[in-house]
């Protein structure tokens, strides 16, 4: 039977409806039977509107819809009236459809999971019936954030003269960083496009061809591990410009995001954003990407740690180490349970232990006191700078480490003591700049690069490139929001002989270099401009702008952390047909 389409959606009707006679089309979000009267909630995702089928006034109607349950799609036409009994936690609470006609589109098997906000049900099963779990109203709002962020993000390019091109998808591969997603080629057996990781290399060429400002929305794919925050196909805001220098790129960035604030959330941000280099968000919070809502600051104790007489601390020193400390504001009350979890989280992060020491009513207790005098402890109380009721926690040993394990703490004891429900509505936006251009990585036994191959080292740091290349800064920054690295960028590289000397310097042969990255060596030969950008990762804008820590609760049908599709159960395997088509065959998994 045909339908009667919607005169108007199940959001809309309001005291001024009353009166007028209107179609609904919807599913059923509860279903009331008090005998004489049935109370049917319709509901699409404009909204809820309650329709009243009262069989004194329609005595055919209630038989007709007495096996309609939960999440039935029905129609139902009949005239707005004002409500007996307001609800005034819905738009719609103040009027009710008192039912003339109703009919059945569809029925629904009994859902596994209630479409309801608030639901206690696994994640797994909610992405294994991803289209009901979207029909939950929590998350539709989530998606309505993302489309008005792609809205601003076209609006404002297009008003600061960018042009959005397209850049392949199938494309070469050049692995820096993450693996490739590698696709097989069917007419050329044996060889692999790969998913891009980013447009980074397409965007510098355009830039090379002239079109000085690009931008796209676009998806990258990444064969990574995966995390709460990471998704193995995501979506980036891609931007790059000519003639540029870092300036201008951090001065695009602010107005874009103070834009989004401003539109999105009626947030009025203070610019220009703090900028932290990367060695003082290191040594202060541990971390590229800190979470400055959160309080407290690392303090270094390294030279008054070289006499104390605790030999964790003084091995530390004369090995050319580093001696940190946390101090944890009121927490000298945490139990020795707290604390073992705390000393458990320091060792997944690389330390050996956790040395830590309470100050509670005049009294220091704690993993090494009485190893030392009482009256080191004191003055390692008053170099930390530490009150009576607080906690402190140390690192020792290596810079990087110590620092990134006191970063970590730092972060878990804000969980402890709540802190994270304290600052859920609030906005701590910073830059991370002078990253290092390189590290070494102990696994390949080179350098690598820290950002991607085609940054610009700082003009004051070139000559380090020959005498010490590890302290050679980047011209890169990130911003980070809330403790999240939401976009990274750089100055890149626009000649031919200092990329030749990056890649060399990364240990790549001239041939290698040729093999992997000629055609872009190629265009830097053409009069390449000067030229930089950044990439903001858009779910993780629409994760900071929704306030969820989960990416998927951003992404419409995402993988899970081992990387599967659980609604529809990819990847699997492929009929043997189609990798014969591709020359590929399958190695027994071991
Ligand atoms: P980068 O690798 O820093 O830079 O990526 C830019 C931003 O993309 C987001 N992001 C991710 N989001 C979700 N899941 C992932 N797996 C993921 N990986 C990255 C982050 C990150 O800040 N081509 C350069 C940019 C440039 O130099 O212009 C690039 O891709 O928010």
């Amino acid at each position: 039977m045909e339908f009667q389409k919607r005169t108007i959606t199940c959001g809309e009707l309001r005291p001024k409806d009353a009166g007028r006679t209107v179609i609904l089309n919807g599913w059923v979000n509860a279903r009331r039977d008090y005998g004489g009267v049935i109370f049917i909630d319709l509901r699409d995702r404009n909204g809820v509107t309650q329709c009243v089928v009262d069989s004194s006034a329609t005595p055919l109607l209630a038989p007709s819809i007495k096996d309609v349950r939960n999440e039935w799609v029905v129609w139902v036409k009949g005239l707005v009236r004002m409500r007996e009994n307001p609800n005034p936690n819905i738009p719609t609470g103040l009027i009710e459809i008192i039912a003339e006609d109703i009919g059945i589109i569809n029925s629904a098997d009994v859902t596994p999971f209630e479409i309801v906000d608030d639901l206690g049900t696994n994640e797994e099963l909610r992405l294994e019936y991803r289209y009901l779990d979207l029909r939950r109203r929590v998350l539709q709002k989530n998606f309505e954030v993302r489309n008005t962020l792609y809205q601003i993000t076209h609006q404002f390019f297009a008003e600061e003269g960018f042009t959005e091109v397209e850049t392949p998808v199938l494309t070469k591969s050049t692995p820096e960083g993450a693996r490739d997603y590698l696709v097989p080629s069917r007419v050329n057996k044996g060889r692999f496009y790969a998913l891009p990781q980013s447009p980074q290399l397409f965007k510098q060429l355009l830039m090379v061809s002239g079109f000085d400002k690009y931008m796209q929305i676009v998806k990258c794919f990444r064969d990574e591990d995966l995390r709460a925050d990471r998704q193995p196909e995501f979506t980036q805001i891609d931007v790059e410009m000519s003639f540029v220098d870092q300036e201008d790129i951090i001065a695009l960035t602010e107005r874009f995001i103070a834009r989004v604030w401003h539109e999105v959330l009626d947030v009025k941000l203070t610019m220009p954003l703090r900028r932290i280099s990367y060695e003082d968000a290191m040594n202060l919070y541990g971390s590229d990407k800190p979470d400055l809502r959160l309080s407290g600051e690392i303090v270094d104790v390294t030279a008054s740690s070289a006499t104390s007489g605790f030999s964790v601390f003084t091995n530390a020193v004369e090995s050319g180490g580093v001696v940190k400390a946390f101090v944890a504001s009121g927490s000298a009350s945490f139990s020795r349970k707290q604390i073992d979890e705390l000393t458990e989280h320091a060792r997944t992060y690389g330390a050996k232990g956790m040395p830590w020491l309470k100050y509670s009513n005049g009294e220091i207790t704690g993993s090494f006191a009485k190893a030392i005098d009482q009256s080191e402890l004191q003055a390692i109380i008053k170099n930390v700078g530490a009150a009576d009721g607080d906690l402190i926690v140390f690192a020792a040993g290596e810079w990087e480490r110590s620092c990134i394990v006191l970063g970590a703490l730092r972060q878990k004891i804000a969980i402890q003591n709540g802190e994270f429900e304290r600052v859920a509505d609030s906005y701590a936006l910073c830059w991370v700049t002078e990253f290092p251009l390189l590290e070494y990585s102990d696994e390949e036994k080179r350098w690598v690069a820290r950002h991607h191959p085609f940054t610009s080292p700082m003009s004051a740091d070139v000559a380090l490139l020959t005498t010490d290349p590890s302290r050679a800064r980047a011209m890169a920054y990130d911003l980070v929001i809330n403790g999240y690295e939401a976009a990274g960028g750089s100055i890149r590289i626009h000649k031919n002989e200092v990329q030749n000397e990056i890649f060399s310097l990364l240990g790549m042969s001239n041939d290698e270099a040729q093999t992997k990255f000629g055609f872009l060596l190629k265009a830097l030969r053409y009069g390449a401009p000067p030229h930089g950008g950044i990439a903001f990762g858009f779910d993780r804008l629409v994760m900071v702008l929704v306030g969820t820590d989960n990416i998927r609760d951003v992404v419409a049908f995402p993988k899970t952390t081992s990387g599967l599709s659980l609604m529809d159960g990819c990847p699997t395997p492929v009929a043997q047909s189609q990798l014969d088509q591709l020359g590929i065959q399958v190695k027994a998994s071991s």
